[in-house]
């Protein structure tokens, strides 16, 4: 690292410190590579040095970028691996054949390492390139899910394991749904909706037979689409009935169904999903986990670029804990605090 004055900022060279500017908010960050512009933002505040990183410092930063991209690769890997297990059951189940838990154990044991090892999973999740069926996918997503959540309100190993397998398993019911019903691009007859929600309880009937898959895992299957207010299915029960692993499910559920693109809606902003998350904490989804979740999850977007309803394009520069949907956003030279102005709200997240 070495000091530098102002006047002698080139383009290329890397900060070694965080620029703080206005509201005592970071400007750029440790590791920027300086553009023109910055030049003339930093010579426009009160500075007159400024650190930056010397040849090993940017050698370090190049290997460490390299590693990330590593992980990038190795989660998608893994990710395909349960993609392909996960398909394989669920094919093989529509098929009449029976659920093999060592197969089921296959599928999540990749994603259970990954979900432990990497911090920053969720990130890495979007850049992801899958090309697949979306049911398949989605069991996979909300598996991933349903595993940060557990770990986050620091579940046992064991405890991982089983809601895992129950996240993975929790639509395995649609196996046996009329195709036509499950893939209808328009919204479903009353009819249709009866046969759709009974996918919970087949789901149930299924696993419940297997003599390797726990009463728990067949709870979280069984109740996914509960909710706390009794408005769920398919016994509508309430409160302390509804077993720990279907509230943390539901929660993943709905947040994957939400944020991923159908043929017949387009996906919303997971700003968007969460919103919908904290107004449901209390009373329909559990409060304790809702809470995680949206913490957790807003942690993430740190950095990301969004666009607003305005159309405006602003980095997302920090989270408020009470109200993690709703960030200070920096646009151009401004900050705008989405929990005070209301008529602000984030549409899409484009990096
Ligand atoms: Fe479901």
């Amino acid at each position: 690292m070495k000091t530098i004055s102002i006047q002698d900022l080139k383009e290329g060279m890397i900060l070694a410190q965080d620029i703080i500017g206005k509201y005592d908010l970071v400007f750029l960050t440790r590791g920027t590579r300086i553009i023109d512009e910055h030049i003339e933002r930093i010579q426009n505040m009160d500075f007159m040095y400024v650190y930056i990183m010397d040849q090993d410092e940017i050698k370090e930063k190049v290997e460490t970028h390299q590693l990330n991209r590593k992980v990038d690769e190795k989660l998608n890997e893994q990710y395909n691996k349960s993609l392909r297990s996960f398909k394989r059951i669920y094919d093989e189940v529509s098929l009449g054949k029976k659920i093999e838990a060592e197969i089921v154990q296959q599928s999540v044991s990749p994603l259970i390492e990954e979900v432990m090892t990497d911090n920053n999973i969720l990130a890495r999740l979007r850049s992801m390139k899958i090309v697949d069926d979306y049911t398949y996918k989605h069991s996979v997503n909300v598996c991933i899910l349903s595993t940060m959540i557990g770990k986050w309100m620091k579940y046992s190993e064991n405890d991982l394991n089983e809601l895992a397998i129950s996240a993975m398993l929790h639509d395995i019911g649609k196996s046996k749904i009329p195709k036509d019903i499950l893939n209808k691009p328009a919204r479903l007859s009353k009819d249709e909706c009866r046969i759709m929600k009974g996918h919970a309880t087949l789901g149930y009937e299924m696993l419940q037979k297997q003599r390797k898959i726990s009463f728990d895992i067949c709870c979280g299957v069984l109740q996914h689409h509960e909710r706390l207010d009794g408005s769920g299915y398919p016994l509508g029960l309430k409160g302390g009935k509804i077993h720990r692993f279907a509230r943390i499910i539901a929660v993943a559920d709905i947040f994957d169904a939400m944020t991923s693109e159908r043929v017949y809606k387009p996906k919303e902003s997971p700003f968007k999903v969460a919103e919908l998350i904290a107004q449901n904490r209390f009373g329909v989804l559990d409060p304790m986990i809702s809470n995680q979740f949206l913490w957790n999850i807003s942690k993430f977007y740190v950095g990301n670029i969004v666009k607003l309803n305005t159309g405006d394009i602003g980095e997302i520069v920090l989270i408020n804990k009470q109200m993690p949907t709703r960030p200070l956003v920096k646009i151009n030279n401004e900050f705008i605090d989405l929990n005070e102005q209301a008529e602000y709200t984030i549409m899409e997240v484009i990096i």
